[in-house]
């Protein structure tokens, strides 16, 4: 879900809609507005898109409703209590209408607090866990005597009473009806911000939304509470009182969030994959020693000198990576790599080695199972490092240092460049920990000069694009398709799976391509295409048999194949060229045309390529 927030001067129903546009890839199956004017909250919710939303405003608007003031708060909704319908959607309020808010997170016991509540004679109008925290907060202001010397004071007391009782996840923007002019953010478990304007004041779930409004942000930490007025704004910590926070510099811009000239986010952030690769690597490779450097990895060469195994961890896309850094770090570092779901490593208490590093790899930095993992392995002792996107997100926060991707801000739903920009820091680690090892420094050389040509490989592969919309013309109407490929290509089959499955709601499954004979080949038949990743190298040869296998079996094929094979024209029934790169980075290069795939077939299909149904980008619930 997403939050924004707004005091000020102006009327905030501008900046909500804007800032929910933008949050929209956080959830998006109903949203709605509180504005507040005077004593009066003006409510507006609607079942689906921003869109739909912005036209309900607009009805109320020319029915001369008022539906602008100068405080708001808003809200995109990801179900996960309660179906997605307008009594679902926030804001939700409480008591007799003394409070609005909008929540993001997960309420673990709602239940009892309902039943209490319930006892005590509040009326519930919604199914979601977030109304219990609106009547809560009423009963904690009724509780709660006003302080004539500190006004606002009162209503922070009141909160703090009520997400005292709260088990589980929040992130809050509450509004007041007796005090406009005011807002009260309180985050703990889901992610919050604070943007710092010149005489107003936002709130927002990620810095995306204060783009254009503001340049300076606060990312808020757990237990903390903000008190926001257009007079400026105080940070209060649950235990510490009021604290001191950093004001930074926003690095999100206009053009950073905007769609620029292209149909699709997905298909925009596809061609931005060379210059993230660009920035994923400025100052980062050390031609000097034939190294890469990390500024905040905040441990020292002898404490990495002393890592004996590595666990990499991540959800969806960013598994799919630590897949590849496993290959990666196994091969140029000689260092023992497991790859973990982070869903089942939080639960599974396996035995963790002493002197292993714990990875979490994400996007958003804000994946709850992701996080939970790296909380979970730092508390029982052991080092936790990030590889994340999104500055100051909560992983960021929580592990013990990392490697930002600097890839820009990610919107379409299904990660492309933030996958791209893991792997190639994954690439840059591999090379760290191996020339710390037994690398000599030519080998290290030798891969520093590769990894300065990668863009420009990822930029020729790009230019498959018009061949991969006939193909996905072809194959459009299928119903299965099999991905396949080895060794680092085998993580590109199961991406390129699930980029299909994702955005165009094909069943597509990934294998090792040698594992296909002990399933997955009962499958083949004239409808059911497999695409087959075979790039020039070690196992060519084998997976060539596995394609004449299917070939054999009346299966059409697609190989992603390099540029100068020969060979694969005679076996295959569309070939997608790609250029030559060594093997460790061909998990870069060979899932160009397989990102294209899938957005041309959601395309062609008629699908919501940004916002396919069901998912999220971010995913702060269990
Ligand atoms: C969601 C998204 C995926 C993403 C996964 C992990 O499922 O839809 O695209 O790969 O979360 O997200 P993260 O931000 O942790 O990389």
């Amino acid at each position: 879900c997403g939050i924004v927030g707004y005091v000020g001067p102006k009327n905030s129903a501008e900046f909500l809609l804007t800032g929910l546009r933008r949050l929209e890839y956080r959830g998006y199956d109903s949203a709605g507005v509180a504005t507040q004017i005077g004593g009066e909250f003006q409510i507006t919710r609607s079942v689906g898109r921003i869109d739909a939303l912005a036209q309900r405003l607009q009805e109320k608007h020319a029915r001369q409703q008022i539906i602008d003031g100068p405080t708001g708060i808003g809200h995109t909704r990801w179900a996960t209590h309660g179906p997605a319908t307008e009594e679902n959607a926030h804001p939700h309020l409480g008591g007799d209408g003394e409070v609005v808010l909008v929540h993001n997170g997960v309420i673990e016991n709602f239940q009892v607090l309902k039943d209490e509540l319930i006892a005590k004679g509040y009326e519930f109008k919604s199914a979601t866990d977030s109304e219990v925290i609106a009547h809560l907060i009423a009963e904690g202001l009724k509780l709660t005597p006003e302080d004539p010397e500190q006004l606002n004071m009162r209503y922070v007391t009141a909160v703090q009473w009520a997400i005292n009782q709260l088990r589980g996840t929040y992130g809050l923007a509450i509004a007041f009806r007796e005090r406009p002019n005011m807002l009260i953010a309180a985050r703990f478990g889901s992610p919050l911000v604070i943007g710092v304007g010149r005489g107003e004041y936002f709130i927002a779930s990620d810095a995306s939304p204060l783009a254009g409004s503001t340049d300076r942000i606060v990312y808020m930490a757990d237990h903390q509470l903000a008190v926001l007025t257009p007079e400026g704004f105080s940070v209060l910590h649950r235990d510490q009182g009021k604290i001191r926070v950093d004001v930074r510099p926003l690095e999100v811009s206009d053009d950073n969030v905007e769609l620029g000239g292209y149909e699709h986010y997905m298909l925009k952030e596809i061609h931005e994959q060379p210059e993230a690769l660009r920035n994923a690597m400025r100052g980062r490779l050390d031609e000097e020693n034939a190294t890469a450097v990390f500024g905040g990895l905040n441990l020292t060469p002898q404490q990495l000198r002393g890592i004996e195994r590595i666990t990499l961890t991540g959800c969806g896309t960013s598994w799919h990576s630590a897949l590849v850094g496993e290959y990666l770090i196994e091969e140029l570092a000689r260092i023992p790599v497991e790859v973990q779901y982070a869903s089942e490593l939080r639960y599974r208490n396996p035995p963790i080695e002493n002197n292993t590093l714990v990875f979490g790899i994400t996007q958003s930095g804000e994946t709850a199972d992701t996080l939970a993992a790296l909380r979970e392995t730092k508390r029982k002792g052991h080092r936790t490092l990030a590889i994340c996107n999104v500055v100051g997100s909560s992983i960021a926060q929580a592990a013990d240092g990392g490697v930002y991707l600097h890839a820009g801000p990610e919107i379409g739903v299904a990660s492309t460049k933030a996958y791209t920009s893991q792997c190639c820091v994954l690439t840059m680690l591999a090379l760290y920990f191996g020339r710390m090892r037994h690398m000599s420094f030519e080998r290290g050389q030798e891969i520093i000069e590769e990894l300065h040509r990668l863009p420009g490989a990822v930029q020729q592969a790009l230019s498959c694009d018009l061949q991969v919309r006939d193909v996905a013309a072809k194959y459009k109407d299928a119903t299965n398709v099999l991905y396949l490929g080895r060794q680092f290509n085998f993580p590109t089959a199961l991406e390129g799976a699930l980029k299909l499955k994702e955005i165009s709601y094909i069943h597509a499954e990934g294998y090792p391509a040698a594992e296909m004979k002990h399933g997955p080949i009962a499958l083949v038949d004239k409808a059911t295409p497999s695409v087959f990743i075979i790039p020039h190298g070690t196992t060519y040869d084998k997976v060539m048999a596995n394609m004449e296998e299917v070939r054999a079996r009346g299966g059409p094929i697609i190989a992603i194949a390099s540029h100068d094979d020969p060979q694969v024209d005679s076996v295959a029934d569309d070939v997608i060229r790609i250029p030559r790169v060594p093997e460790f980075l061909q998990p870069i290069v060979s899932v160009i045309p397989l990102q294209l795939l899938s957005y041309h077939v959601a395309l062609l299909r008629g699908c919501d390529v940004d916002k396919p149904r069901n998912l999220a980008k971010s995913v702060t619930v269990e």
